[in-house]
């Protein structure tokens, strides 16, 4: 058991209608907001007029169009600028996760002097950030409830995830509703993510039972209630589950005191998005079996035989190797089954750029520390197994 120090200081409001306490909430921060959002979701559900409708008494500057794997130029460094010209006091970010990791780099951005990137870059630490109420309308990242956002850099092929205390969201409104709407290839790309973000916290040296217990319902409870929100998009019980599942995902709280893992396929997913605009949750989906089976070895096979034995209820009588084969392609089976594209070159990946993309993983992910290291070789030969 390792040692940590845990805070999270967000306030979830979750449940059918919370919007509701939208005026309340944003009154404790400021009058002068930022609506953050998408490229048009929220105006055809409906979900921003009403927003406008709540926040009548407000004065609302808007943000629109940031898109997902949202840019640096020209959404964070566009909502920097409204938030200095204006004065602005909080930041409502409403849609997908892209929406609102936009919104913490802004909000920090907005209480600097410099440019933006060098607080996103780790150049410089950010000494505040402005306030930030979200509420989420896709079920997948966990922005929702940590302090990291995600932010692409177009020209330098850069996408980092960009952590930092002062980033948690204030409040987060999560309505399972809001969700009916996702797409079935968002949906499953969002159940592919979540699921990633729990394997990268499961697989590694130190766990408990604990941890592992929490983990393995996490798994099962986002292949289940995937499964149900694909076949009834208005299931508001497997939406409202796998809601919450997804908002845990990447606070820590499946993996305290657990050993680092070093999150290997999202380091190498950050590239695929970054050089080619991929859906995050696909890329993971087609990475992470072949990632598996590549470091599938006599060292990491135990984690292996637990998780197939408690996730996928593989016959723990049979050799440790075979459990884990039949793990790594029932994680594949599973995600072809919800209809993932399982290839790079589905996406639009080929052959040409494999090399350069490992190279610069290799030089900005630090994988070589990860519980099963992986160098510039390895990386690559990821990425050819899964062309
Ligand atoms: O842009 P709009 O029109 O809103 O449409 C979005 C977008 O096209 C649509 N959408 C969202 N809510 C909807 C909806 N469509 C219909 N009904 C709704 N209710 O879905 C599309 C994808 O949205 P996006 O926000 O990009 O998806 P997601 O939430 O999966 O976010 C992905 C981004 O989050 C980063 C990823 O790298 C990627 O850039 N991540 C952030 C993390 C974090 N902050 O902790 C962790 C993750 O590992 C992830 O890396
Ligand atoms: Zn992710």
């Amino acid at each position: 058991m390792q040692d940590f120090d845990y805070q999270t200081p967000t306030r979830l409001i979750f449940g059918k209608g919370v919007i509701g306490r939208l005026p309340e909430v944003m009154g404790n921060y400021g009058k002068k907001i930022l609506l953050a959002y998408g490229g048009g979701s929220i105006k055809k559900t409906g979900l921003y007029d009403k927003v406008k409708e709540l926040l009548a008494d407000f004065e609302i500057i808007e943000l629109s169009d940031i898109q997902p794997n949202p840019k640096y130029d020209p959404s964070v460094l566009e909502g920097v600028r409204l938030c200095k010209e204006n004065g602005v006091e909080v930041i409502l970010a409403v849609g997908g996760g892209s929406v609102l990791d936009c919104s913490k780099a802004i909000a920090a951005g907005a209480k600097y002097d410099g440019d933006p990137w060098d607080l996103i870059s780790y150049k410089v630490k950010a000494k505040a950030a402005l306030p930030i109420v979200d509420v989420i309308t896709l079920a997948a990242t966990g922005s929702e409830y940590d302090c990291g956002g995600v932010i692409s850099r177009t020209e330098t092929n850069d996408k980092i995830g960009y952590l930092d205390p002062c980033l948690y969201p204030a409040v987060s409104f999560l309505d399972p509703t809001y969700t009916f709407t996702v797409s079935k290839k968002q949906t499953a790309a969002g159940c592919a993510d979540a699921m990633n973000h729990i394997m990268e916290q499961y697989f590694c040296e130190d766990s408990t039972i604990l941890n592992d217990g929490f983990m393995e319902a996490g798994l099962k409870s986002l292949m289940v209630n995937t499964v149900k929100c694909l076949e009834d998009p208005e299931d508001y019980t497997a939406r409202a589950e796998m809601m919450l599942t997804c908002t845990y995902g990447c606070n820590g709280i499946y993996a305290l005191g657990s050993s680092e893992s070093g999150w290997p396929c999202h380091g190498m997913e950050h590239a695929l998005s970054a050089y080619y605009d991929i859906t995050h949750g696909e890329g993971l989906a087609i990475i992470t079996p072949r990632w598996m089976r590549h470091i599938l070895s006599e060292k990491t096979v135990g984690r292996f035989v637990k998780y197939g034995i408690n996730v996928f209820g593989i016959d723990s009588s049979l050799d440790r190797f075979e459990i884990a084969d039949k793990a790594i392609a029932a994680t594949y089976s599973f995600f072809e089954s919800i209809n993932i594209p399982m290839h790079l070159r589905d996406v639009g990946i080929d052959e040409s750029r494999i090399d350069e993309m490992a190279h610069h993983v290799a030089v900005n992910e630090g994988l070589e520390n990860a519980w099963a290291p992986l160098t510039e070789k390895d990386i690559a030969d990821i990425f050819r197994a899964s062309l």
